[in-house]
């Protein structure tokens, strides 16, 4: 057991972790932070991803002790109902989504593209997509709105 400190959403956390923790167990088990979803635990298909030092990771690999002193984000900390990210909206408005499971991974690895890349082509937002998966067949609407977003922030 050690006691691991990093920022999460913005606010400095101290959390109490086992050497094999990871970070998605802990951040839905003792951090409240429910939008990471569990789903093939092997780095696999992208529903629990988040953002580490800008990067999106998978949380279901990612041991706790690997993010003392790094700045995580998740889907909680992208935006709020009342100011949502333009990733957000967009997904609404392109009803980017069915069951929504793989939308949090999704709009996570979707941000940390656009810091790097504010002005993806289609196919690089593809490619920076490629694992994360979706079962409801939902990509080309994701596709279209991780564009949009890209054109409104940047016309921002
Ligand atoms: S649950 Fe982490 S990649 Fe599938
Ligand atoms: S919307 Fe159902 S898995 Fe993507």
């Amino acid at each position: 057991m050690s006691v691991i400190q990093f920022e999460l959403n913005g606010h400095s956390q101290s959390i109490e972790a086992q050497d094999n923790d990871n970070l998605l167990d802990i951040l839905r088990n003792h951090c409240g932070q429910k939008s990471a979803r569990y789903g093939c635990g092997l780095s696999q298909c992208g529903a629990c991803h988040v953002m580490v030092d800008g990067h999106a990771v998978p949380a279901c690999s990612t041991p706790m002790w690997s993010v003392a002193d790094k700045k995580v984000v998740t889907l909680e900390g992208l935006g709020q109902e009342s100011q949502p990210h333009p990733l957000q909206t967009a997904f609404c408005q392109q009803q980017a989504a069915q069951c929504g499971y793989c939308s949090s991974g999704m709009l996570m690895t979707a941000a940390a593209l656009l810091k790097h890349n504010p002005r993806p082509t289609p196919e690089q937002v593809r490619e920076a997509l490629q694992g994360n998966l979706c079962r409801c067949g939902a990509h080309n609407r994701i596709v279209r709105a991780v564009c949009q977003a890209a054109q409104e922030m940047e016309g921002a």
